[in-house]
């Protein structure tokens, strides 16, 4: 089965609104000469505060080539939940995919592997693809549990989720000491571990949902270790920071996994 490769930019706590559109241009810009079927998925995922700035670039532009992602979001539909957006709100806003579960989220802001479950649950129910982070620390490296770790951190996140939801979902396997470390997994490495998912996938349903949920592996990813993690035989993308903050290389990044 041929998965379609994603490159999705996770612009944090950056960008002031003018900056997010210009970034947004900027990357399209670069993007402008490529054949739109041959690029991967191309994502950006701008704070809430930029979501509209960057959809309306997007849609200004009427390329298609880029699609819009939010960093987060809340399970419930409405209600009384200050200073939380709902799935609809940031599917209102273009949002057409969401980053659940990310590590500064489980580390800063106490998300757990049932609010991952919960918001993968709705963010499907609307019709939009999760993101579903997931990774180890150094301490869970070293003592030898990163396999039992993503494993129950994955089993939890899907909790209830039909084959065909999950099958068009995507993962990120984002190893907490390698994100914005410099550090960068090795490839090899990297790969035995989205394969350690796709089979607890397959396990958890069947062949077909392993073989086509899309796998993309985060954590320092640049222009120059993008052709090698790409070259491995489970690694469907990329999941990007730091680089892709930049216009530049963060196009290099998405040229790089053409
Ligand atoms: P990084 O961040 O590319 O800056 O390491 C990746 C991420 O946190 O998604």
């Amino acid at each position: 089965m041929s998965r379609k490769p994603v490159i999705a930019g996770n612009w944090k706590m950056h960008n002031l609104q003018q900056a997010a559109i210009d970034l947004t241009n900027g990357i399209m810009q670069e993007l402008k000469s490529e054949d739109k079927n041959a690029l991967p998925e191309v994502i950006i995922a701008p704070t809430f505060t930029s979501l509209y700035a960057a959809n309306k670039a997007l849609r200004d532009c009427g390329c298609g080539k880029v699609r819009l992602a939010a960093q987060n979001c809340y399970f419930e539909e409405k209600g009384a939940f200050t200073g939380e957006c709902s799935v609809q709100m940031l599917k209102d806003t273009g949002c057409e995919y969401i980053i659940i579960g990310h590590s500064e989220r489980r580390e800063y802001f106490g998300e757990t592997d049932e609010m991952v479950n919960k918001k993968a649950k709705s963010i499907l129910a609307e019709g939009l693809v999760p993101i579903i982070c997931c990774g180890e620390s150094l301490a869970q490296r070293e003592a030898g549990v990163t396999d039992y770790h993503i494993a129950s951190q994955i089993t939890k996140a899907l909790r209830d989720l039909s084959a065909s939801d999950v099958a068009k979902s995507i993962i990120a396997y984002e190893p907490i000491w390698a994100i914005g470390t410099g550090k960068t997994c090795d490839s090899t490495e990297a790969n035995r571990v989205i394969a350690m998912i796709r089979n607890v996938v397959k396990g958890l349903y069947d062949a077909n949902t392993a073989d086509s949920i899309r796998i993309l592996y985060g954590g320092s990813v640049k222009p120059n270790t993008i052709k090698e993690q790409m070259a491995q035989s489970d690694i469907d993308g990329a999941l990007v920071g730091g680089a892709s903050l930049t216009a530049d290389s963060f196009a290099q990044i998405v040229k790089g996994a053409m």
